[in-house]
């Protein structure tokens, strides 16, 4: 064994999205977001890299030959997962001079992989974390943040803990994410799920295709530098009804972006409206309550904490049949 590591990361919601990419390979996006770390949904894993002297020799015969190995929630995975995997693990190889390497991962979720729940974020955030601890790589919470970042977009938010910002940048080295201070903001998100039916469109290719078809797409991206700019102001000044207002906001609008590319994209279930419209009743009610939603049909809702159980009693009340848990402000990685 050349070296073993294990990390755990959180996973993120973002409150202003992130939504298209100027360069697939890097994974640069377009626009910079903002997200908070959320405890209670994470993942665990574990890496070992080790030699492969038979790799080397003329091995003919391809069973012999080592590969990576990979398991999720205790089930091997081949295929696309094991691919992608593999992909990132040959970004950290060539980084620390492991080329002739192959590598086992283990993989755990606080929630069922495949629940629309566990999340690329926090699975590639770990995986960045515990792969470049293995590889003997010691990297700062910055460069991790950027080699999360080749994963899953997303992931390179996971590494902080809090409210964080991935400031887009224009390349490899200046696009990050950093931790923001939010102590004048006490935020929790209610995670209301849907049970799902179909199976979703990853996010990777829903977003390819927004960027490629969608006419409301540029006029989107211009108006996430503002929603950005009126964020950071509402976490300076612990304004919780700005910062759900834009929240609410920029999540309508990149789903109307993907309501409008070609196809169209719909992640939405008659459920996800009625805990939307559920939502917007508690508002009226005079309780902050904000719903953003991502690649799929559950909805999440931004509170103060304080109102967190409250909201969530009230949305179980509204909405028969939805799950709902709460979820605090979550860690950066952990080795
Ligand atoms: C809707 O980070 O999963 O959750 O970079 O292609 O892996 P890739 O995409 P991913 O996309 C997340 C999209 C989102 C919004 C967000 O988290 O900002």
């Amino acid at each position: 064994c050349v070296g073993f590591a294990a990390a755990s990361a959180d996973a993120n919601i973002a409150l202003v999205k992130y939504w298209g990419k100027a360069d697939e390979r890097l994974i640069l996006p377009r626009s910079s977001s903002l997200s908070l770390t959320l405890d209670g949904l994470s993942t665990r894993t574990e890496v070992r890299f080790l030699e492969t002297p038979g790799n080397d020799a003329q091995v003919k015969d391809d069973d012999l030959v080592m590969r990576d190995t990979l398991t999720i929630d205790g089930k091997p995975q081949s295929g696309r997962a094991l691919e992608r995997v593999s992909g990132f693990l040959d970004i950290v190889r060539s980084m620390a001079g492991l080329e002739g390497t192959v590598a086992n991962v283990a993989s755990w979720n606080t929630v069922p992989y495949g629940a629309g729940l566990a999340s690329s974020a926090s699975a590639f955030a770990a995986l960045a974390a515990a792969a470049s601890r293995a590889a003997g790589l010691w990297l700062s919470p910055r460069e991790l943040s950027r080699l999360a970042r080749r994963g899953s977009g997303s992931a390179c938010r996971s590494v902080f803990g809090g409210l964080v910002r991935w400031n887009a940048g224009v390349s490899d080295e200046t696009s990050y994410a950093e931790p923001i201070d939010g102590s004048k903001l006490n935020l929790a998100i209610v995670v209301v799920s849907v049970s799902e039916g179909v199976k979703p469109l990853s996010s990777r290719e829903a977003m390819e295709r927004t960027v490629a078809t969608s006419p409301l797409y540029d006029a989107w991206i211009r108006s996430c530098a503002k929603d950005m700019e009126e964020a950071m102001k509402a976490v300076e000044y612990g304004d919780l009804e700005l910062l759900g207002r834009v929240t609410e906001a920029n999540s309508m609008g990149m789903h109307s972006t993907m309501m409008t590319a070609r196809p169209p994209i719909l992640y939405w279930l008659p459920q996800s409206v009625a805990i939307l419209r559920a939502v917007q009743g508690i508002r009226a009610d005079g309780v902050g309550a904000w719903s953003t939603m991502d690649a799929g049909p559950n909805v999440k809702v931004l509170v103060d904490a304080g109102d967190a159980l409250s909201v969530a009693d009230e949305l179980k009340e509204r909405v028969p049949g939805c799950k709902v848990s709460v979820h605090m402000s979550g860690h950066a990685v952990r080795f």
